[in-house]
């Protein structure tokens, strides 16, 4: 089952009844070909400049957010600015991540450096990294500090994953802790985020490591979940291609097979391209080695250790029914 028809589905598209103003007003604050771009990134614009009424991703993070509010007794308009900020840095990172892994189709739709150049793109990754700073910086409140410090280090930290990343595929061998590192950085920041500003906006801001720390473990999962479908995933379902074994990138399969398959490190390691016949060797390979059923378990383990750390603590108890579907959503997010 994908999220796409998951029961988390009311929770995903209340949060983008509510983020679709506010991340229209942020968009209405460029002019021009950011405007374009970073409109028809989030899913507001057809690339002719036209509205869509639409907000196109799954919003996750966002939601991550909203629930996280909620379980610890946030008010929603006040975490709202804070919830636009974190899908609109995810955004930023998506432009640009598109363009490091040269991929053509994001969401169904050309990426934005495929369609605008990869110049434009940076720069439109930049207005949104920008925007996700103003939003946040406007609303006053108590914890607005805090939270852009946050931000600051979020964007940090995501780069070095980002980093990590790139450096992986170059290297002949990476290790399974290797991997995790990096997926922490890529991936866990921007998620362990997302649930911090949840509870830094309500009465229990001191818990908020605690929720960053439940978000990180989440967002490991959920890039373990991304991997798998990277491979054995469906375009037409996710809206991208499945690219990473082509690129020879270290997926988390792939770092976990290689241990154990001396072949599928020659054939990673040799420059010839794989075509259709060589992809279903690698993928016969991976298979073998039980990888994908590693990466499902560590995904499992990644959530169950999520919980582990917010164990204890008092939250609403119709939200933490909801973050326990959404929870257990990622791992198959496609
Ligand atoms: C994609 O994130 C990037 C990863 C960390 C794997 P999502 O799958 O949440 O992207 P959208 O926003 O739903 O398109
Ligand atoms: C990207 O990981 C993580 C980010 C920080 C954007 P991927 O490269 O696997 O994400 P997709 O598969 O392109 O969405
Ligand atoms: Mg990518
Ligand atoms: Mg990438
Ligand atoms: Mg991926």
């Amino acid at each position: 089952m994908t999220v796409l028809s998951h029961p988390v589905q009311p929770i995903l598209a209340r949060t983008r009844q509510q983020l679709l103003p506010v991340l229209g007003a942020a968009i209405d604050r460029l002019d021009g070909p950011l405007r374009l771009m970073c409109g028809y990134q989030l899913g507001l614009l057809e690339l002719d400049g036209s509205a869509t009424g639409r907000l196109d991703g799954k919003l996750l993070r966002p939601a991550f957010t909203l629930l996280c509010a909620d379980a610890t007794g946030a008010r929603s308009a006040d975490v709202l600015p804070a919830a636009a900020a974190v899908e609109l840095l995810h955004n930023a990172c998506l432009v640009h991540d598109d363009v490091m892994d040269g991929d053509l189709l994001r969401r169904h739709r050309p990426t934005v450096w495929a369609h605008f150049g990869t110049g434009e793109a940076i720069l439109a990754g930049d207005a949104l990294i920008g925007l996700a700073f103003e939003v946040l910086a406007e609303h006053e409140h108590p914890a607005a500090r805090a939270a852009l410090r946050q931000l600051a280090v979020t964007l940090r930290l995501l780069g070095h994953g980002q980093e990590r990343d790139l450096r992986a595929s170059a290297k002949s061998e990476v290790s399974v802790a290797d991997c995790l590192a990096t997926f922490a950085g890529k991936t866990g920041s921007l998620f362990g985020c997302a649930c911090r500003f949840g509870a830094l906006y309500g009465p229990s801001g001191a818990e908020a490591e605690r929720f960053d720390r439940f978000g990180t473990e989440l967002g490991i999962a959920f890039q373990l979940a991304d991997d798998l479908l990277d491979i054995w995933g469906d375009t037409a379902v996710t809206g991208k291609p499945a690219s990473d074994l082509r690129t020879r990138r270290k997926s988390a399969p792939v770092v976990y097979a290689m241990a154990a398959s001396p072949e599928l490190r020659d054939r990673y390691a040799a420059d010839t391209e794989f075509d259709e016949a060589a992809t279903a060797r690698v993928i016969a390979l991976i298979e073998g080695t039980g990888a994908r059923a590693w990466t499902e378990g560590e995904a499992g383990a990644r959530t169950r250790a999520a919980w582990q750390e917010i164990d204890g603590l008092p939250l609403d108890p119709v939200a933490r029914g909801e973050l326990s579907q959404l929870a257990a959503a990622i791992l198959d997010a496609g």
